[in-house]
């Protein structure tokens, strides 16, 4: 059953008891829950053991203008829907709990994290003043009373998105960002506490804000990444309705939020408008990127082989995590550092540098090394497949201090786009914002089967089929529940059953896919 609390002692009290070492994933809210919510607990409840929904409506975020003694307050209603998402517990501290007397004490008696001006100085920044100093202390105070391993927030918000990031990264706060896509009305409206303020007419008006933007993204993929054009197409969709008052239009930086004159790698298009009385918000991501390929699996899907002859008959490159890893262990071994010394490797990792860079597929074996590798700026292709780094590999990769490193220089390859990559959690963790996801997939008894044959060419001993089926169906148990890169599809990915194709044929299939998304996004 979901706990309520009401008080800072009570809820850490309980996080005390409950958390011992399990990962603790955290949803900031202001109540009036709707699916917009709904989805950022439902990815906290899929990653986390414990899961945090905090509900307060900080009035430090609010100008005297504004709606604070209109916002919806609907604890009741708010704390069914968090019983049925299974949330363990609710925070709805009072007004004093959280910030000491009621009403709240004049800022210069209050301690506030200011985020940096010129990521206030744009989009609401600039009508708002104040905002993102209240959402930034309240969100501060409440990761260090939670004191999460992951914080969930809404691309819907995506300027208090980008000031988030950034004071946790400049800060230091412990604590993972989650990201997450913004959810829609059928219309396109986008999702909003504030939407119970419109009448059922102003609903249907309000979904020209989507519709502008996606008219803006569809100029932007004919080639158009000029601001000026772009944001006129905004316009020119907003004033199909009249009712709706637009605020601001801009196109900036998704992460520093500056003004961009055109859009290079990406841009954030986002608009606030009024209707009637109520103030809305919306966004959309601009990327000039050729797409990420996820490619996600069960062990035996044939990953490994098809990311290979996928990014060789694209002319992508081939992101070879498990060369990552390969090319750390090597440089532990080198550096002499105790294998099970993870703070000094973890140290160590941090620092280093590794690059990839396509190569040619051989013809004869299409496992092997299809990627050149640098560590440090030292070339470790061959090093890396020495018996010592693949007898450590595993250990190695198992620290999650290791990952945590090689998942942030994974990402920074995936900005740029064009890459392929395979693994059991690329489209849900590394690269949940891939344009094409796909999860690779065969029964277990045609993994055993695929496994027996492997077995045989290599001219080993038979082994019994259904002992094979057993054991990979323990893997991949052990695979979905681990605690580091459990094996998760994402809700966004294509499944692709292969107990009926050769290779080959998944290879075409995947191709094909990837050509069908490269003319969708028109690039
Ligand atoms: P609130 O507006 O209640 O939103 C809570 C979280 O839900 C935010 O991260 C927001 O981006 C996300 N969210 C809202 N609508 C969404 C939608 N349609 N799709 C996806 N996510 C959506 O944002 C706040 O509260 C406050 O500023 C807070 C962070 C709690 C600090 O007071």
């Amino acid at each position: 059953m979901v706990r309520l609390f009401t008080t800072v002692a009570g809820l850490r009290c309980y996080l005390d008891l409950e958390q011992a070492r399990l990962k603790v994933g955290f949803v900031p809210t202001m109540g009036a829950l709707h699916e917009g919510h709904l989805s950022l607990i439902r990815r906290a409840r899929q990653e986390n053991d414990l899961v945090v929904v905090s509900i307060f409506v900080n009035p430090l975020q609010f100008a005297p203008n504004e709606d604070l003694d209109r916002y919806p307050r609907t604890l009741e209603r708010d704390r069914q829907l968090c019983e049925e998402m299974g949330v363990d517990a609710i925070f709805a501290p009072t007004v004093a709990e959280l910030y000491g007397t009621e009403p709240i004490p004049p800022a210069e008696r209050l301690t506030q994290v200011i985020p940096p001006a010129a990521m206030m100085a744009s989009l609401c920044g600039r009508s708002r003043i104040g905002h993102f100093q209240g959402v930034a202390t309240v969100v501060t105070k409440l990761l260090n009373i939670v004191q999460p391993d992951r914080a969930y927030f809404g691309r819907k918000d995506a300027q208090q998105l980008a000031i988030l990031q950034r004071l946790v990264a400049d800060l230091n706060l412990p604590v993972e960002i989650v990201p997450c896509p913004i959810v829609r009305e059928p219309n396109g409206l986008a999702l909003s506490s504030r939407n119970q303020y419109l009448s059922t007419e102003q609903r249907e008006q309000a979904a020209v804000l989507y519709r502008s933007l996606q008219r803006a993204q569809h100029l932007f993929r004919t080639g158009n990444t000029s601001t000026a054009d772009l944001i006129q197409a905004v316009q020119a969709e907003l004033s199909t309705v009249p009712a709706v008052q637009s605020e601001y239009v801009e196109l900036v930086h998704p992460r520093l939020l500056t003004p961009l004159e055109h859009v290079e790698e990406a841009g954030l298009l986002a608009i606030a408008a009024r209707i009637g009385s109520t103030r809305l918000i919306d966004n959309i991501l601009l990327r000039n990127r050729k797409p990420v390929v996820a490619l996600d699996g069960p062990a035996g899907a044939g990953k490994s082989t098809v990311v290979r002859r996928v990014a060789q008959s694209l002319g992508l490159l081939y992101l070879d995590t498990g060369a990552m890893y390969r090319a750390v262990t090597w440089l532990v071994l080198q550096s002499g550092i105790a294998l099970d010394d993870q703070a000094a490797i973890a140290e160590l990792v941090s620092q280093c540098r590794i690059q990839l860079v396509a190569g040619e597929v051989s013809p004869d074996d299409e496992t092997l090394a299809t990627t050149r590798v640098w560590i440090n700026d030292h070339e470790v292709t061959q090093a890396i497949r020495s018996l010592e780094v693949t007898d450590q590999v595993s250990a190695i990769a198992a620290q999650s201090a290791v990952r945590q490193e090689l998942v942030k220089q994974q990402q920074r390859y995936g900005r740029k786009g064009g890459i392929v990559v395979e693994g059991r959690d690329i489209g849900t963790h590394v690269f949940p914002d891939a344009e094409l996801k796909i999860f690779l997939t065969a029964s277990v008894q045609e993994r055993a089967r695929r496994r027996q044959q492997d077995l045989k060419n290599q001219g080993q001993a038979e082994i019994d089929l259904e002992e094979l089926e057993r054991s990979i169906y323990l893997r991949d148990q052990k695979d979905s529940t681990r605690e580091i890169a459990p094996l998760q599809q994402a809700t966004d990915a294509i499944e692709l059953q292969t107990d009926h194709l050769n290779i080959d044929q998944v290879t075409e299939k995947i191709v094909q896919m990837y050509r069908q998304k490269v003319s969708e996004l028109s690039l």
